[in-house]
């Protein structure tokens, strides 16, 4: 089975972006931490990160036909794109949101998610578990939709 994870715009700089908020692992240690969940579950991942939008986009098209599921950590995206929920419901795959902050505890503006009506659920708060929650979610949910 094979999963993409997308990362959103600017978490290309964590470990020192606003480390207070988002902690002191790097993407690099995200990326690793996901490998070795995917080993252990034998899932194959795909993994994309890219500050553009459109490249985002183009990236989940792409993985249209070989993915059968996403984790997406929309970033600032999430809280204003239309572009992303259709470029997700336009591949017709099941995804989970996740979030390194617990964006409901934060400012007011990231309260609302444009993608979370669309997700098979959300994961946010818990720093680099929400990615290895979110993970393990969604495998289980595509096995269980694999024996339906
Ligand atoms: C984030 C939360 C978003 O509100 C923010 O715009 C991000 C990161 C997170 O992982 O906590 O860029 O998605």
């Amino acid at each position: 089975m094979r999963i993409a994870v997308v990362h959103g715009p600017n978490l290309n700089l964590l470990g020192t972006r606003e480390p207070e908020v988002y902690g002191t692992a790097t993407l690099r240690d995200v990326s690793r931490e996901i490998a070795a969940l995917a080993e252990a579950l034998e899932v194959e991942i795909v993994e994309f990160q890219s500050n553009s939008e459109g490249k985002i986009l183009d990236f989940l098209a792409e993985v249209r036909d070989t993915a059968a599921g996403v984790v997406i950590n929309p970033a600032g995206l999430g809280h204003t794109s239309v572009a992303l929920l259709d470029g997700l419901l336009g591949i017709s795959r099941p995804f989970v949101e996740v979030h390194l902050s617990n964006p409901a505890s934060r400012e007011a503006f990231r309260r609302h998610s444009m993608i979370a009506p669309a997700a098979v659920g959300t994961v946010a708060g818990f720093g680099v578990d929400s990615y290895l929650s979110g993970l393990r979610c969604l495998h289980n949910h595509l096995l269980r939709q694999r024996h339906e």
